[in-house]
């Protein structure tokens, strides 16, 4: 890795305590954040403190067998991430080594053995490369050299590493080639440094760009009350909190399959070795229906398994932005989803608990607050550096979160301090859950600030619904309307029946049941429902305001409610979602006719 061996480079243990170590001898040259090998394990710990005459590092793995006075060495450099053509479809733990390897090599299906050591990219697998550059021309960070298709969706852009700028002096023809064979030269200032495919980053540390740019466009998932009601911006952050059960994983699944980003970065965080592989398994049966291939070739998994120790849970989320950054450079649209932070965040717990740390609320530590904002504000659009022969390029990076509080409560601290640092908050519901109505996401303690950035983008897309003058945005205002009115009258519906309400505020409990029930259900598992696209979400959600404004208007003429509710046209708006698939939109226009018409049949039956 590095040039060891000089003095002040290598010690020796002094102390143990958990995945703690105390070790002296090489604390005048450590910087924190070096990584450090305990060699006879071959374990790597990354230092944490340094104090006059020791450091303290924690060790990426389980900590057993070690000895006082054992050798260790420090590397000199942060842990990093290797990037380059390969990641896509890999699946690796929080320190980068690929875990489907490492298990083969284990003989067992759950867990990693101690002190195992791959590269985490192939040294022999062989990528066809393209140059795109030639020799004598000026380059710097950013600016592609070459390409590789790496998978059938994703042309990875083979790019100068942040920092370097100089003149071509070699670069090879297009052909086969390893990661680590030599692809290009570079004069920098007189001396010529030579380059692979491979280039490092170190995981705390945002990679660079020119500059963040306001977000505009929304990442489409196809969950309709996500798109309508709290969508998110493509550069966004989201947090999902929600309680056991409540549906996490099946929105982190639908969003890795449906959502428009071109690069998945999926963080499993403290599962068991075997669930991970039980992710890996539904990840590769799953189709990208951008491709019809595996949807692993757009996914790069990250797990921890729980038998490793909470510092390589710790880095975990930060690897996977790294990565998520990288693809974003190229001018991808990625999505980071990581599940869960909860216990990313009580690995942090953990750790300052052996500190001996001050503690802060429930036993966190006082940094968890900073932490999650650094995690968070790495989410962004963004023009990245690197342009001579294209035009401006832009990419994404979107985080989306979600976090298990204990028994369900959003108070906590995990819950409430993430909640300060993202821009959409999808409240997981409990009873939601146990009425089945999925995705639970709960449309009162919910929101996203991110409409006003998109509604333009809607606005463009919008269809033509003869009888129904709303956009996007105003759909959704509407709907929030009348969910809110139905909520305000819950007490009085329990107080004197619902039967008694006046006919337009039981038209609203209609209209607000025929929403929930025809519109925010959706069904993961269904063939149709699972997906909605934004023409079909648009059509849907205006037949349902039509129905309400012209029942409202026979019924300011003195129409019954009943002679409403009965209407055959109900039941078809009801089955929309699981009926009519997203390419049928004749379907949805006739729909609108048949409500007209039976809107029309139902004038005659004024009675007041
Ligand atoms: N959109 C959905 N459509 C249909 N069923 C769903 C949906 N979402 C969740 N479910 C049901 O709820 C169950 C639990 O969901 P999930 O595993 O995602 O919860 P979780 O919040 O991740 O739980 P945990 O706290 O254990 O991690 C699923 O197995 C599934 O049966
Ligand atoms: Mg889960």
């Amino acid at each position: 890795m590095t040039k060891f061996k000089e003095e002040g480079d290598i010690g020796y243990i002094t102390s143990i305590n958990g995945s703690l170590i105390k070790i002296k001898g090489i604390e005048k040259k450590a910087r924190l954040h070096d990584l450090v090998k305990v060699v006879q394990h071959n374990i790597i710990g990354e230092v944490i403190q340094i104090h006059v005459d020791h450091i303290i590092a924690q060790c990426y793995e389980e900590t057993f067998n070690l000895k006082l006075n054992q050798q260790v060495i420090n590397l000199g450099e942060p842990l990093s991430m290797e990037l380059g053509p390969g990641l896509l479809g890999k699946i690796f733990d929080g320190i980068q080594r690929p875990l489907e390897f490492a298990l083969m090599q284990s003989g067992n299906e759950g867990f990693l053995k101690r002190g195992l050591e791959f590269p985490a990219l192939s040294r022999t697998k062989l990528w066809e490369f393209k140059p795109v550059k030639k020799i004598n021309d000026t380059v710097s960070t950013g600016d592609v050299i070459g390409v590789v298709q790496e998978t059938d969706s994703i042309l990875h852009k083979i790019m100068v590493p942040p920092g370097i700028s100089g003149k071509i002096t070699h670069v090879v023809k297009g052909g086969q080639y390893h990661i680590d064979d030599e692809i290009y030269r570079l004069k920098i200032k007189n001396e010529e440094q030579s380059f692979t495919m491979i280039q490092k980053w170190p995981i705390t540390e945002g990679r660079p760009f020119i500059k963040k740019l306001n977000l505009n466009e929304p990442l489409l998932t196809g969950l309709r009350v996500i798109d309508l009601l709290f969508p998110i911006a493509k550069g966004g952050s989201v947090a999902v909190p929600g309680g056991f059960g409540t549906g996490k994983t099946v929105i982190q699944q639908s969003l890795a399959k449906w959502c428009d980003a071109d690069v998945i970065i999926f963080v499993g965080c403290g599962e068991r070795g075997n669930e991970i592989a039980d992710v890996l398994q539904q990840f590769s049966e799953l189709k990208d229906p951008r491709t019809g291939k595996t949807l692993l070739n757009r996914i790069v998994l990250i797990a921890n398994t729980s038998n490793m120790p909470v510092s390589a849970r710790e880095a975990s989320i930060f690897s996977g932005v790294t990565i998520g950054e990288y693809y974003r450079d190229m001018g991808y649209d990625v999505a980071l989803l990581a599940d869960s932070t909860s216990r990313w965040a009580e690995s942090l717990r953990e750790i300052s608990g052996l500190l001996e740390e001050m503690p802060a609320e429930e036993g966190y530590p006082a940094y968890l607050p900073s932490k999650l904002s650094s995690f968070y504000e790495r989410a962004g659009i963004v023009q990245v550096l690197g342009n001579s022969s294209e035009k401006k390029r832009i990419g994404s990076l979107t985080i989306i979160g979600s976090v298990s509080p204990p028994s369900g409560d959003f108070n906590e601290p995990v819950t409430s301090n993430t909640k300060r640092f993202v821009q959409t908050f999808w409240a997981l519901d409990a009873s939601l859950a146990y009425s089945k109505h999925y995705p639970a996401i709960n449309w009162r303690d919910s929101y996203s600030n991110y409409p006003e950035y998109i509604s333009d983008w809607w606005y463009e897309r919008d269809i033509d619904w003869r009888g129904i003058e709303l956009d996007w945005d105003q759909c959704r205002i509407k709907v929030n309307e009348i969910l809110s009115i139905e909520n305000d009258l819950k007490n009085v519906t329990q107080l004197i029946g619902e039967e008694n309400l006046p006919d337009e505020q039981q038209l609203i409990l209609l209209i607000a049941k025929i929403i929930k029930n025809g519109f925010l259900i959706q069904n993961a598992f269904n063939e149709i429902d699972c997906f909605t696209t934004p023409k079909k979400l648009l059509a849907q959600i205006k037949l349902i305001l039509l129905f309400y404004q012209e029942a409202r208007d026979l019924i300011r003429q003195g129409v019954l409610i009943e002679n409403i509710k009965n209407l055959e046209i109900v039941n078809d708006i009801l089955r929309v979602s699981s009926t009519i698939p997203n390419n049928d939109f004749s379907k949805l226009e006739d729909l609108r006719e048949k409500l007209m018409n039976e809107m029309d049949s139902l004038k005659s039956f004024k009675v007041r």
